[in-house]
């Protein structure tokens, strides 16, 4: 299995996804900054990866500290929310981060050394989590399949996307093995191409048939009948079941509903935010204008011209057939689904 991440002579040292899928690239991480830059810049992507790596960047930067104790409460805050305003809408970087303030607080009579150790461990144990909690989302959400399936998905939310094995794509990976997917159809996810870039690159690493479709020939294939499903992932999930993903999620759900195609998003329940009644109070993270009037360094339209780009859209809760989660696959009403 593709390693995302690895700690490694204390140092986090990451898969640089921005050069798939022509290279395969591990770059080191030496410090706090350098973890937050990764994040930033898209070289660390997906929202359950992003919460694991920001761990591990906070127990870096804990480890190299070498100032007074006195002063170490101050160097904290600082490195933490330097990691917390890398990207806003996944909500498993805030996750990730509260969990670790947790074993700080447990942990704050003990040397920034010691404290350390305990955060990297922490980190560790969330890596390894991970890795099961998507194995389950896989079990649950293969039963969804009753047939062998045609299965559209978007972005990626496989096992670049988090610790290894994947969401939506740890789903279709469990029942490729169960012999219920046909083929794969990966939208190419404009403006950055996860889609094109990695989605298709790790689904024929393990040979499960995938093809590629540019974002707006998705409502033509499902007029031709040649989809069974639509399966997403997700960077956060309102109280309500309104769900944060990558942009073109929305247009697909919308999609599904009008050819009577069930849509499913799978995510683990660090991405569940309870404390946000609805999609209405997400924060959707607004980014480069060169992304929109670029492709992989190459202009493609006037220079300077005005650009809009969001990350990521809401989909409404109406138009989800169920969330398949590590415990069990919720169905609507979501509001009281995901209180239980
Ligand atoms: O901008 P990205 O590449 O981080 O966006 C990723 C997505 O939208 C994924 O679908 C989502 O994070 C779920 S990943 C298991």
């Amino acid at each position: 299995m593709i390693k995302t991440i690895i700690w490694e002579n204390e140092q986090l040292v990451i898969l640089n996804q921005n050069k798939l899928p022509e290279e395969v690239i591990y770059e080191p991480c030496n410090s706090v900054h350098e973890v937050a830059e990764a994040i930033k810049t898209l070289k660390v992507r997906g929202a359950p990866l992003i919460g694991v790596t920001a761990a591990f960047g906070l127990a870096l930067g804990v480890t190299q500290y070498e100032g007074s104790f006195e002063n170490f409460h101050q160097y904290y805050t600082s490195i933490r929310e330097e990691l917390a305003a890398t990207r806003p809408t996944a909500v498993n970087l805030f996750w990730a981060l509260q969990r670790m303030d947790g074993v700080y607080h447990k942990n704050s009579h003990k040397s920034p050394a010691e404290l350390g150790r305990q955060m990297l461990d922490e980190a560790q144990a969330m890596y390894e989590e991970d890795i099961n909690t998507n194995k389950m989302i896989g079990e649950h959400g293969a039963q969804l399949l009753d047939k062998p399936s045609r299965v559209l998905t978007i972005c990626n939310a496989g096992a670049l996307a988090t610790c290894g094995y994947g969401t939506a794509l740890g789903v279709i990976r469990t029942a490729y093995k169960q012999n219920k997917i046909i083929q794969v159809w990966a939208c190419e996810t404009r403006p950055v191409l996860q889609g094109a870039r990695l989605t298709v690159w790790e689904l024929m690493q393990d040979k499960i048939p995938v093809k590629l479709i540019t974002d707006n020939m998705a409502g033509y294939i499902m007029q031709l009948d040649q989809v069974d499903a639509v399966i997403v992932g997700a960077d956060r999930i309102a109280a309500n079941g309104d769900t944060a993903n990558k942009i073109g999620t929305y247009t697909l759900a919308v999609l599904a509903k009008y050819h009577h195609i069930p849509f499913y998003v799978a995510a683990p329940q660090s991405t569940i935010d309870r404390s946000l009644a609805s999609g209405q109070d997400i924060p959707i993270e607004e980014r480069a204008a060169e992304e929109v009037r670029s492709i992989r360094g190459v202009s493609v339209t006037v220079k300077d011209v005005e650009v809009f780009n969001p990350a990521f859209d809401v989909t409404d809760n109406s138009l989800i057939t169920g969330i398949i989660t590590e415990k069990k696959v919720l169905r609507p009403p979501f509001e009281h689904s995901l209180r239980l």
